[in-house]
């Protein structure tokens, strides 16, 4: 069975799909991390972003592979450094980029082959898996999840201004939204879910309880 995660930066994505596909015993697809290490292994490799034909040769020799938490590129342990600021910033090169995003579709498929999976991302009930079993679009308002990210920051002993999370949090999501191929938008037949208010247990236990019910 697959069961895709999609909505915007900051939903709690990644949070509740890691932790429902522990609970059904599913493993975890995440698909932003794939974005993200190409967009790593590009800057690390320094090629120009803006160059489509080194984008694309890029993304085809870099393997990316994903296992539990540890994200690897060409066999090095990337899970931390694709999280920085920085490679979030250059995303868009790659998120944008339509042959790009072929390939990292394909796979994502090929990924899935014969398993049961929760995947998270932006395309994952639209593009990647349209005859996926259950989908489910995870929402908060801008403002909720500009205030969790503040949150989150603070723990990890940072001080962002608010307005600072909300100019870059928007930014993300006109992009998100706006590109011509695998824009973030739910899918006719997907479920919102709206977490404002919501306590991460009770997100997890109500997706939990849409998996049993399809
Ligand atoms: O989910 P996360 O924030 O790690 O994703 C990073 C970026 O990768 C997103 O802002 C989005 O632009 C892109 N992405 C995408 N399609 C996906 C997953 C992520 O375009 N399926």
């Amino acid at each position: 069975m697959i069961v895709t995660i999609d909505g915007p930066a900051g939903a709690g994505k990644s949070t509740v799909a890691r932790r429902l596909a522990s609970q059904l015993g599913y493993v975890f697809l995440d698909t932003g991390a794939m974005y993200r290490a190409v967009t790593y292994a590009a800057l690390q490799a320094k090629i120009v972003m803006e160059d489509a034909a080194a984008r694309l040769a890029l993304v085809r020799g870099t393997s990316i592979e994903l296992k539990g938490a540890v994200v690897s590129v060409n066999g090095e342990d990337v899970s931390e450094p694709i999280r920085t600021a920085e490679v979030t910033a250059s995303i868009h090169y790659m998120a944008d980029d339509p042959a790009v995003r072929e390939l990292l579709v394909l796979r994502q498929r090929e990924w899935a082959v014969g398993r049961n999976v929760v995947t998270e991302g932006r395309d994952q009930g639209t593009v990647v898996f349209p005859d996926a079993e259950c989908k489910i679009f995870l929402t908060a308002s801008a403002g909720e999840r500009a205030r969790r990210r503040q949150a989150e920051r603070e723990s990890e002993g940072e001080t962002v201004s608010i307005d600072k999370i909300r100019a870059a949090q928007d930014l993300r999501d006109e992009r998100d939204r706006s590109r011509t191929v695998g824009p973030l938008q739910k899918a006719a037949d997907a479920i919102e879910v709206v977490t404002d208010g919501m306590m991460i247990d009770d997100v997890i236990a109500s997706l939990e309880a849409l998996v049993h019910k399809k």
